[in-house]
C-alpha cells in the first residue's frame, strides 16, 4: 500500500480543501476520463501485441510531450536497467537523434508507432514523413510497419482512413500528459511485455482513495493540500520531486509536464517542478536545498524493496560503518539523513513511499499524481485539462514557418 507522510510541515490544510466531495463534483462536471478510462477494456490492445509479438526486433514510438513521457517511465521503470530495449522513443526533434536511429535499426523489422491527439503537432508529423518517406523509398508498406495512436480528428485519423493504417483510440476527454494509462502507453507498454492489466488493476486501486470523500484517506486530495497549502500560505511555488530510486527518474520526468502544463495557468498561479534523483543529485543539488532560498516543497518518493538484497564487502577498517550494509539500507540511510538535515534547516518535505516498483504500484503512483494534480486545479480554480500556452508555441511555429 502507498503511504505519504508529511515532514515539518507547519502548514494548517485550509478547511475549504477538505471538502472532497464537493471538489468531486465539479471535477465530474468537467468530464474529465483519466480516472474512467482504466475501466475499458484493452483485449484489442493485448490481442495485437501477441499477433506482432515475433515480428519486429524495433519499436520507433513517435511522439512528445504526453505522448511519449509516460512511456518513457514506464519502459525505465520496468525494463532492464542495462540491457539495451527494443523499444525506441523519439521525444525530440534533434537532427542526430532522427539519424541516429538508422545505426540501430533494420526498417524491415520496425515497428513505427506514431502517437499524437491532435494528430497534428509539427515535431510528430514531420517524424512520421521523415520515416514513411524512408520505408516507402524501400518498398515496405506502410500497413506492415506503421500504427497510429491518434484522437478522432487531424491528419493521422485521415491517412489511417485513407490508407488502412491500424490505428488505437485517445479519447476525446482524456488530455495528452493524463494519457499513460490509455493506448497512448498501454500499447508500447504491452509490446515489450510488461503487464498492462496490472498496470491498470494499481490505477483502479488508487482511484478508490481518489474518490474517498473522506480527506484523510483520499491520498491524492491530501497531497494536493499540502502542495496547495506550502505555495498559498509559504510561498513555496517549487516542487522537487526526487525519487530514490533509478527506475523512476522517469516518473519525475512524466510528473514535471503533468504539473507544470497543468497547473501554471494565471501570472500568480503555477508550481515549478524540479526533478531530483536521489541519492545522486544529494551530491549535486542538497547544498541548495539546505541553504539555499527556503522555496520549495520537496516530494520524496521511497522505494522499501529496491531489488536484490547486496550487501557492501567492507575491505578496509577505516569505514567500519559499513559492515553489514547493504546497498537498499544505505540508500534508504541517506535518504533518512537528508530528510532530517533539510527538517533541521526549517524545509518541509512529504515522502511518499511504495513497496516496490512493479506494475500495480506503478498504476497507482500515475494515478495518485493525476488526482492530486486535478485537485490542484480544483483548488486555486482554474483548468487543470487545458493548455493554451503550448497551443500557442504549436500556432506560432506554424506561423514562421508559413511566412518564410
Ligand atoms: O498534455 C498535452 O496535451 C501536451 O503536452 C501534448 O501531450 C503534446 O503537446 C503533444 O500533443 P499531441 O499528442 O497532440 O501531439
Amino acid at each position: 500500500m502507498i503511504k505519504l507522510n508529511t515532514h515539518n510541515s507547519r502548514c494548517r490544510v485550509a478547511p475549504e480543501l477538505v471538502e472532497v466531495s464537493e471538489h468531486l463534483v465539479k471535477l465530474e462536471e468537467k468530464d474529465q476520463g483519466f480516472y474512467k478510462v482504466i475501466d475499458d477494456p484493452v483485449d484489442h490492445i493485448l490481442d495485437f501485441a501477441k499477433s506482432v509479438k515475433d515480428k519486429y526486433d524495433h519499436i520507433a514510438v513517435l511522439g512528445i510531450g504526453g505522448s511519449a513521457l509516460g512511456t518513457i517511465c514506464l519502459k525505465q521503470a520496468l525494463g532492464h536497467l542495462y540491457k539495451p530495449s527494443k523499444l525506441h522513443v523519439l521525444d525530440n526533434i534533434d537532427p542526430a537523434l532522427i539519424a541516429e536511429l538508422d545505426d540501430v535499426i533494420d526498417y524491415r523489422k520496425t515497428l513505427f508507432i506514431v502517437i499524437s491527439k491532435s494528430g497534428g503537432t509539427p515535431e510528430t508529423v514531420s517524424q512520421y514523413f521523415y520515416y514513411r518517406k524512408k520505408c516507402d523509398d524501400k518498398g515496405l508498406a506502410a500497413k506492415n510497419h506503421f500504427v497510429f495512436i491518434t484522437g478522432r480528428k487531424g491528419l493521422l485519423r485521415e491517412t489511417s482512413e485513407k490508407e488502412g493504417i491500424k490505428t488505437f483510440d485517445i479519447p476525446e476527454n482524456v488530455g495528452g500528459r493524463f494519457s499513460v494509462l490509455t493506448s497512448v502507453g498501454l500499447l508500447p507498454a504491452a509490446l515489450i511485455g510488461i503487464d498492462i492489466e496490472a498496470l491498470l488493476e494499481g490505477a483502479r486501486k488508487m482511484r478508490e482513495s481518489f474518490l474517498n470523500k473522506d480527506f484523510e484517506k483520499n491520498l491524492p486530495a491530501r497531497l494536493a493540500a499540502i502542495q496547495y497549502m506550502h505555495s498559498f500560505t509559504e510561498k513555496r511555488n517549487i516542487n522537487v520531486i526526487m525519487p530514490y530510486s533509478e527506475r523512476l527518474i522517469r516518473f519525475a520526468d512524466w510528473y514535471r509536464q503533468l504539473l507544470a502544463e497543468s497547473i501554471g495557468k494565471k501570472k500568480d498561479v503555477g508550481l515549478t517542478p524540479v526533478k531530483a534523483l536521489g541519492v545522486t543529485d544529494q551530491h549535486s543539488q542538497t547544498q541548495l536545498y539546505m541553504d539555499g532560498p527556503n522555496d520549495k516543497l520537496f516530494i520524496f518518493i521511497k522505494v522499501e524493496n529496491l531489488g536484490p538484497n547486496l550487501e557492501i564487502p567492507v575491505l578496509d577498517e577505516s569505514v567500519n560503518y559499513l559492515k553489514g550494509v547493504t546497498f537498499d539500507k544505505l540508500m534508504h540511510t541517506e535518504m533518512e539523513g537528508t530528510i532530517q538535515a533539510l527538517k533541521h534547516n526549517e524545509r518541509s518535505s512529504v515522502t511518499i513511499t511504495v513497496p516496490e516498483v512493479n506494475e500495480k504500484t506503478l498504476g497507482e503512483l500515475f494515478m495518485l499524481f493525476e488526482g492530486a494534480t486535478a485537485f490542484l486545479g480544483e483548488f486555486y480554480k482554474i483548468n487543470a485539462f487545458d493548455q493554451p500556452g503550448v497551443e500557442l508555441s504549436k500556432k506560432l511555429t506554424k506561423e514562421l514557418l508559413t511566412k518564410r
